[in-house]
């Protein structure tokens, strides 16, 4: 037997301001764009903008649905609106906010276990690694250097072939 360790190191912001100026401009972005989120049943909006190799800017809003499993992430929205319009080109930097009419939004809230999975074959596809910015409408901040940090023993495709 031998034991075998996972550990991987992030940066924390006490704010925006101590952001360099084109995180910060990623960052004001995604949280303004949390009020396109269609979200009436859980009342949480997340904006998610990304910065792609190519210097474009797209964004995702989570969008929700009477039937509730039929809702769709901020991030996955994201991913098909980057996909689709500019195909093969990698993601930089992704920042993703929210705001909430239950709870405050003064903490980072990092992408769920789907997207997490979708965010990770994005990075393989395009060979290019996700920086993650992570923060809500005020307080501290997250940036993660690589989805990869956040999901590991992935399954992937090597596994299907
Ligand atoms: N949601 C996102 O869009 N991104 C996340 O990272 C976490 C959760 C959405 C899904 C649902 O519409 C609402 O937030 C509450 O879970």
């Amino acid at each position: 037997m031998k034991e075998q360790k996972f550990e991987f190191a992030y940066e924390v912001y006490s704010n925006i301001s101590e952001l360099r100026k084109e995180d910060a401009d990623l960052l004001v972005k995604a949280r303004a764009v949390t009020k396109h989120a269609y979200a009436p049943y859980s009342n949480f909006f997340v904006g998610a903008v990304a910065k792609l190799n190519n210097g474009e800017i797209v964004s995702g809003t989570n969008q929700e649905n009477a039937s509730y499993p039929v809702g769709i992430c901020a991030e996955r929205v994201l991913l098909g609106n980057a996909a689709t319009i500019y195909p093969g080109v990698g993601i930089d930097t992704m920042a993703i906010s929210y705001d909430s009419k239950e709870i405050k939004s003064d903490h980072p809230i990092s992408p769920c276990g789907m997207c997490r999975q979708s965010l990770l074959e994005y990075e393989t596809r395009t060979k290019k690694s996700i920086r993650l910015i992570l923060a809500g409408q005020e307080g501290e901040i997250i940036i993660v250097k690589t989805v990869e940090f956040l999901l590991p023993f992935a399954f992937n495709s090597s596994e299907l072939i």
